[in-house]
């Protein structure tokens, strides 16, 4: 790892605060060096006075963004959050025969999403009733893990460790032979599973959300929040929030609060919130 001057921090702290609205602490120079040596090495340009010339005028700013997010995901994490999905909400929902839409706020790479997806098929699948409507609009502000949640091709035995019991991988996705790495697997979700998900590109630090108030019943914005300072975090909450219905579902990660939310939530454990009533 390169050692960098204090001023070249201080300059990469001030775009990722710009361009992303994460809020890189004084204990982050290790990352922050560590992703400039990767940003070095992507843009194939070790003169780094030149290239923070270059992205403070308005180059590159997608490889920036992508190298200096964090993106650490998998299928089913915090899986008691897929399981309130499956056991509260999708049961409630099919046994009065209304439809679900569900947003989910920092999708990463995808995997949060397509278990989601499962999730709800699954839920189908117990309550025999193939007429069960939801919607899913999924979406992340770096656009090269959009690209992958597009692809949804995953390596197989990384994601079966993370399948629940009752997950029958035939069901969800195909599986084919790495080329790149014969003896190991590629999974693909299936077609049909992708077209239920629709994913763009969104900056949660945006001024305002492209959605109705009380459009969604359940929201999901994991392990994002922690990356912003507490005023952003509670900015960003208020949007997500006026877009959720009362009585909906907001899951937030298990470091994340909901902060002055709280008197407008009802609290169900594992960071499993009801909206009560309207923000003021
Ligand atoms: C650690 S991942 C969490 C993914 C997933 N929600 C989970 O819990 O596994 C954080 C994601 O938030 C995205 N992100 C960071 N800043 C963002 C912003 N300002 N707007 C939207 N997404 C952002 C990153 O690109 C990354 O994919």
């Amino acid at each position: 790892m390169m050692m960098y001057s204090k001023q070249h921090l201080e300059r990469v702290r001030k775009l990722a605060y710009k361009h992303i609205g994460i809020t890189l602490g004084p204990n982050k120079d290790a990352m922050i060096s560590n992703r400039l040596d990767k940003l070095r090495d992507t843009l194939n340009n070790n003169n780094v006075e030149e290239l923070l010339n270059s992205i403070e005028q308005g180059e590159y700013i997608d490889t920036f963004v992508a190298t200096l997010t964090t993106n650490k995901t998998n299928f089913f994490r915090e899986s008691y959050h897929f399981d309130d999905l499956r056991d509260r909400i999708a049961s409630h929902v099919q046994n009065n025969n209304e439809s679900l839409s569900i947003y989910c706020a920092a999708a990463s790479t995808g995997e949060e999403p397509y278990s989601i997806i499962m999730t709800l098929e699954h839920a189908k699948e117990l309550h025999d009733n193939p007429m069960f409507k939801y919607s899913l609009l999924a979406s992340d502000i770096d656009t090269s893990v959009l690209a992958t949640c597009k692809k949804g091709i995953y390596e197989w035995e990384k994601s079966a460790m993370d399948f629940p019991s009752w997950v029958t991988p035939e069901k969800y996705f195909k599986r084919r032979e790495n080329t790149s790495r014969p003896g190991d697997y590629l999974i693909k979700v299936k077609d049909s599973l992708r077209k239920k998900v629709e994913f763009g590109k969104m900056n949660l630090m945006s001024a305002k959300y492209p959605f109705r108030e009380a459009q969604f019943d359940v929201v999901f914005c994991r392990n994002v929040l922690i990356y912003f300072n507490q005023e952003d975090q509670l900015s960003i909450l208020k949007k997500l929030f006026s877009t959720l219905k009362i009585g909906g579902t907001l899951y937030l990660g298990h470091a994340e609060s909901p902060l002055e939310l709280v008197p407008y939530i009802e609290r169900l454990g594992h960071n499993i919130f009801v909206k009560t009533k309207h923000y003021l």
